[in-house]
C-alpha cells in the first residue's frame, strides 16, 4: 500500500508535450506525448526489448542503455532538439518506496531483473544520473507505478474511472483513496489535498501465505522464480507465472504415466519452455481435433507424439490455470471496490496482455464479479485501458508541473 503522491485526477482539459519512458518488464519505451486539453493525445514512440544480460547488468548500465535509447529517440527530431528541455514521466512498474512524487526507493527488483546498485538506491536519481552523462537537458518530474498511469489515462477518458489494475507480465492495482484514511502519509506539500492515488502492490498480497490456498505447484513456482516467499498473488496470476505451473503439472503427469505415453522432450523439462502465451493458443484452439495444440506441442515443445487424450488433458489444464488466474484478480478487485464503497457504481481500467489477449480472461472475471458481489457486479464496469504507462506517466508530469 504505496502512496502515489498523486493527489488529483486527470479532468481532460490537460496540455503540453511531455516524454514518458516506461519499463515494464519485457519492453522498454520511449515516448512523446502530446496532450491536446480534449481527453486526446498524440503519441509518438520508440520500442526495444531488454535482454536477459542486460536484466542482469551493474544497474548504472541499464540506466546508460534508458539514456541511450532516449537520446536516439530525440535526435530523430534532428540535432537542435537535442539541446531543448524536456520534462519527463518515468513509468517504472515494480515496487518502490515512492517519498515524492519523482523520488522513489526500489524495494525489491521481479520480473527477472536483478541489476545491482538498484535496489534501495532512487531510481528517479540513477535516471536524471544518466542524462546528465548524456548531456540531455530532461527533468524527471514523476515517477508513475504502471497502474498509477492506468488509472490516470483512463480517467483522462473515463472520469469514473477509480481503480487501474495490471494483468501482464506482473500484476497489480491502483486505487483512489480518501485522504482521512491514509494514516501513514501525510501531504506536507499539498496540504489540501482530498484523495490520493494508492498502489497497492497487490502482487505482494498474502506473502504471509496464510489466505489464499495453494497447491504444490505454486510451491515449486514460488521455490524456483525470482524471489521465494515474496509475490504470491502474482505468481498465481500473472503472465510470467501461469506457463510454468502448467509445466510443472506437465511434467508430473508424465512421471505417472498420465500423459504424452510415447515420452515428454528435453524442451519441456526446462524451466519455462512452456509460454503462458501458449496457454492462450492452445485455449483458442476449437478445432475437433486440437490440432493447434498439437503444433504447441510437437513443433514447438517437440513431445514425440500426442493423442487426442493428450491434448485434451493440456486444455483442461490450461482452462484451470487460466481461470483460477481471472478469478483471483476479479477477487481483488471485489475487494477494492468493496472497501472504497463504491458498489454503487465505479469503472476499472485494466491493461496488459493476460486482459487483452488471453481468450476469455474478461468473461471469467465477470462471472467470478457477479458469484462475488452478486448484483453490484452489474455496477462494476471492467474497461480496457491503453497505454497508461505512457499517457498516463504524461499526464502525471502535467500534473506534477502544477501541484
Ligand atoms: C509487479 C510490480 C508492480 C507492477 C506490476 C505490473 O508486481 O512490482 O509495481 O505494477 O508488476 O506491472
Amino acid at each position: 500500500m504505496i502512496p502515489s503522491h498523486v493527489v488529483n485526477r486527470p479532468t481532460g482539459r490537460e496540455t503540453g508535450s511531455f516524454l514518458a519512458l516506461d519499463l515494464g518488464g519485457t519492453n522498454f519505451r520511449v515516448c512523446e506525448v502530446v496532450l491536446d486539453g480534449h481527453s486526446g493525445a498524440r503519441v509518438r514512440q520508440s520500442k526495444h526489448t531488454i535482454t536477459e544480460a542486460q536484466k542482469a547488468a551493474p544497474g548504472n548500465e541499464l540506466f546508460d542503455f534508458f539514456a541511450d535509447c532516449v537520446y536516439n529517440f530525440i535526435a530523430e527530431n534532428g540535432q537542435a532538439a537535442l539541446t531543448k528541455k524536456y520534462k519527463l514521466g518515468f513509468t517504472f512498474s515494480f515496487a518502490v518506496n515512492q517519498v515524492a512524487i519523482n523520488k522513489g526507493f526500489l524495494i525489491l527488483w521481479n520480473k527477472g531483473f536483478t541489476n545491482s546498485g538498484v535496489v534501495g538506491a532512487d531510481v528517479v536519481a540513477l535516471l536524471q544520473a544518466a542524462f546528465h552523462r548524456k548531456k540531455l537537458n530532461i527533468d524527471v518530474t514523476a515517477l508513475v507505478n504502471d497502474t498509477t498511469g492506468t488509472l490516470m489515462s483512463h480517467a483522462y477518458i473515463q472520469p469514473s474511472t477509480r481503480v487501474g489494475v495490471i494483468l501482464g507480465t506482473g500484476t497489480n492495482c491502483a486505487y483512489v483513496e480518501r485522504m482521512e484514511n491514509v494514516t501513514k502519509y501525510t501531504p506536507t506539500d499539498t496540504p489540501d489535498a482530498k484523495e490520493i492515488i494508492i498502489n497497492m502492490e497487490w502482487g505482494a498480497f498474502d506473502d504471509e501465505q496464510v489466505v489464499i490456498p495453494r497447491n504444490k505447484y505454486d510451491v515449486k513456482v514460488d521455490r524456483t522464480m525470482n524471489v521465494q516467499g515474496k509475490y504470491t498473488f502474482e505468481k498465481m496470476i500473472s503472465g510470467m507465472y501461469l506457463g510454468e505451473i502448467v509445466r510443472f503439472v506437465l511434467v508430473d503427469l508424465v512421471k505417472t504415466g498420465e500423459i504424452f505415453k510415447a515420452g515428454a522432450s528435453p524442451e519441456l523439462n526446462k524451466p519455462n519452455h512452456f509460454e503462458t502465451a501458449f496457454m492462450s493458443r492452445i485455449e483458442r484452439d476449437h478445432t475437433l481435433d486440437l490440432n493447434d495444440t498439437r503444433t504447441v506441442l510437437e513443433d514447438m515443445l517437440k513431445i514425440p507424439r500426442t493423442t487426442l487424450a493428450d491434448r485434451r488433458l493440456v486444455k483442461t489444464l490450461c482452462e484451470l490455470v487460466g481461470k483460477r488466474s481471472a478469478r483471483l484478480s476479479a477477487a481483488g478487485i471485489a475487494a477494492v471496490v468493496t472497501k472504497m464503497n463504491k458498489l454503487d457504481g465505479c469503472t476499472v481500467g485494466i491493461d496488459g496482455s493476460l486482459f487483452e489477449l488471453y481468450p476469455h480472461y474478461s468473461n471469467r472475471m465477470r462471472d467470478a464479479l457477479r458469484e462475488i458481489l452478486g448484483i453490484s457486479a452489474e455496477y462494476v464496469v471492467l474497461e480496457q485501458a491503453r497505454d497508461g504507462s505512457g499517457q498516463g506517466a504524461a499526464l502525471i508530469a502535467a500534473l506534477a508541473d502544477k501541484q
